[in-house]
């Protein structure tokens, strides 16, 4: 048994993206553009009106599997005054990218949850402290939501050969090995060794300390991002903005699918 260390970590500003909406890009910025299987991590905070008009994506999945083409829109229901959310790009396998697209849906009062020892986990994607998530990632995924009270102390199983990284939200979060453990301020994503079966993380202080664990097999194939699509191969992102442009190979309703946002914004104009 061995804890693994922090390979390194990187703090988040917020950007602009899309539009009036303002993001901490995690993974995906250009100090780690990748983490494979990971593509992005984003934690966006609003005040219900920014958000991502309608746009297409190919090749991967958040807990929405885009597979070979969807087109959707992420704007506030009206009346929404404040917005916190996270969104993880899981890279699909190659021979995964042109599967039918599908949506999982989980309420927060139906993801399962415990307590033990002042660590409350829920568990979004796997297993953690006997409990089990029924989110079915095709990529094999780990995406646990931890709160530490004061004290406690939190030894998490990693399957050795996965990538996995934490991202901190709130409060002082102490990871690595207990000889060598540093404390990370929110905002930063601390990326870990392949070096341990476990992530050891305490709460040395008296606020309660609030982070994501997220680790995946790793895919160890070529990765093409361009905007919306991931895909294996530069011909493959060509076809992807082809098949969007002339609504073919899973894009047949784009030519023609419209929002309601972006239905009332052309009324407006
Ligand atoms: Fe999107």
């Amino acid at each position: 048994m061995s804890a693994r260390s922090v390979r390194k970590s990187v703090v988040s500003v917020e950007q602009d993206e899309g539009v009036g909406a303002r993001v901490r890009r995690s993974i995906g910025r250009r100090e780690i553009p990748n983490l494979d299987p990971f593509l992005m991590l984003d934690e966006f905070k609003g005040d219900g009106k920014g958000g991502f008009p309608d746009h297409p994506h190919r090749g991967f999945e958040t807990w929405m599997t885009a597979g070979r083409g969807i087109v959707h829109s992420e704007i506030p229901k009206k009346g929404i005054t404040e917005q916190h959310g996270l969104q993880l790009w899981v890279n699909l396998a190659h021979k995964d990218k042109m599967i039918p697209p599908t949506y999982q849906d989980l309420k927060d009062k139906d993801i399962p949850r415990t307590k033990q020892n002042g660590v409350l986990v829920k568990v979004i994607a796997g297993e953690s402290l006997g409990i089990k998530s029924s989110v079915f990632t095709r990529t094999p995924t780990m995406y646990l939501d931890f709160k530490l009270d004061k004290g406690a102390v939190l030894n998490q199983p990693i399957p050795t050969e996965w990538n996995a990284f934490i991202y901190t939200l709130s409060g002082k979060v102490c990871i690595g090995k207990e000889d060598s453990a540093v404390e990370y301020e929110p905002h930063h994503t601390v990326v870990l060794e392949q070096n341990g079966d476990h992530v050891r993380v305490e709460n040395k202080n008296s606020e309660v300390v609030h982070f994501l664990l997220i680790a995946g097999q790793p895919l160890m194939e070529p990765i093409k991002k361009h905007g919306p699509f991931v895909m294996t191969t530069d011909e493959e992102i060509e076809q992807a903005i082809a098949d969007y442009r002339n609504g073919r190979n899973g894009f047949e309703k784009a030519l023609t699918w419209q929002s309601n946002y972006m239905k009332k914004q052309k009324k407006k104009m």
